[in-house]
């Protein structure tokens, strides 16, 4: 039995965001095109507003020392340039649950959902969209920079273009591909200005985004080649380009495989999640390695599938552990893995059907349940090791 050692201090947790769990968010985006019927309700989702220290109890006693979370926009900031202490103060509420249980927090500012005043001015594409976005980041590092090292300003801005601008079946519902195109610059140009402002509120801290990459191999066909090669300039790493010089870190969040000329063979021998996504053995190892080339220390801030029966969630668990055991040792920086997720939780167009939890929720009654699989990963975050 081989034993693979990580690094002192490697980040072991969990992952969630704010309008997925936390539960009675109106003042957004989301909130309002599910008043309009164009997308299922997040309602109470798994009411971890209310329940965050029970819920950190539960990480605390799966030996997890980290967990990633979301602050939401709308909440401290309901009215343009009117931020709301009371809401500064329940997320320092969070912090300091985290820190008695020995959680180290990883906050994300913005995670898919607008503040409603935000959105109908135009989104990131308003002009003064990047100073508004920092202003809002600004005001949360003054207020709670010293409760965290690791900032988040953006969760996956290609996945928020893309199901936003191009496909429409996300806020604002456009398949415009000028706009995709100009709102990604839009969205890169936001987090320069509130990397800007957030280091210069509080120089100590670290900032970086969460991005989606996914991995992209061809069958060596030239086309196929070629394919894959745009893709993974375009999706991986056009963003990171064009924020280059504004990261101290890199979240990597990672659920893709895709080959360019895979035979119907190889499509239908891939095991799948409850999702229909491909769970690929060594996929995570591809992505990891793919962002040597910054130089920059590396977060897996998500990975995870949804898997209700909960029959293939430990075998990825520990597929992922090798792949970051070979990704170290191939030396990539790689400093921590948060699992998506910590909870099951409204997971968007798909409502609360998927199941991408570590603990089960029961929305009627809000009671959790943990998974057979957590417990596995357990065992790597209480040895800092996987034992093979
Ligand atoms: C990611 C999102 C996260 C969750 C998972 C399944 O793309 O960041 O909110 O929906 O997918």
């Amino acid at each position: 039995m081989a034993e693979l050692k990580f690094p002192a201090g490697f980040l072991w947790g969990a992952s969630t965001a704010a309008y997925q769990v936390e539960g009675g968010i109106e003042n957004v985006d989301w909130a309002q095109a599910a008043r309009e019927g164009k997308v299922p309700p997040a309602g109470r989702a798994a009411d971890f507003y209310n329940r965050f220290e029970s819920d950190f109890d539960i990480a605390a006693s799966l030996s997890m020392n980290a967990q990633r979370f979301s602050i939401e926009w709308a909440r401290i900031e309901p009215e343009e340039g009117k931020f709301d202490e009371k809401q500064i103060e329940h997320y320092r509420a969070v912090f300091a649950a985290l820190k008695v249980r020995g959680l180290t927090p990883v906050p994300n500012l913005w995670h898919f959902t607008l503040p409603l005043w935000f959105s109908q001015r135009g989104g990131f594409l308003h002009e003064d969209a990047p100073e508004v976005f920092a202003r809002y980041c600004r005001f949360v590092v003054e207020r709670l920079g010293s409760e965290a090292d690791l900032w988040l300003t953006h969760n996956e801005p290609m996945v928020y273009s893309a199901k936003g601008y191009w496909d429409g079946v996300w806020p604002p519902f456009l398949k415009n591909p000028l706009r995709h195109l100009r709102v990604i610059s839009a969205i890169a140009a936001a987090h320069r200005a509130a990397y800007r402002a957030m280091k210069e509120a509080r120089p100590a801290i670290q900032v970086g985004i969460a991005k989606h990459n996914i991995f992209f191999e061809s069958n060596w066909n030239p086309l196929n080649m070629l394919r894959c090669a745009l893709s993974d300039r375009f999706w991986n790493h056009r963003f990171l380009r064009l924020i280059a010089g504004y990261q101290d870190f890199i979240g990597l969040n990672h659920y893709h495989h895709r080959k360019f000329g895979a035979t119907a063979g190889e499509r239908a021998a891939a095991v799948r999640s409850d999702m229909g996504w491909e769970l690929h053995p060594t996929s995570l190892y591809h992505c990891l390695v793919g962002l040597k080339r910054y130089g920059l220390p590396v977060y897996v801030s998500e990975h995870g599938l949804a898997d209700a029966a909960d029959s293939r969630r430990a075998e990825f668990i520990r597929n992922a552990a090798r792949s970051l055991h070979r990704a170290l040792a191939d030396g990539v920086p790689v400093k921590g893995y948060l699992h998506w997720s910590m909870l099951d939780n409204y997971e968007w167009t798909e409502g609360f059907g998927p199941r991408f939890g570590l603990v089960e929720v029961d929305y009627a009654t809000q009671t959790r349940r943990i998974r057979e699989s957590a417990y596995v990963y357990k065992q790597i975050c209480e040895k800092n090791a996987l034992v093979d």
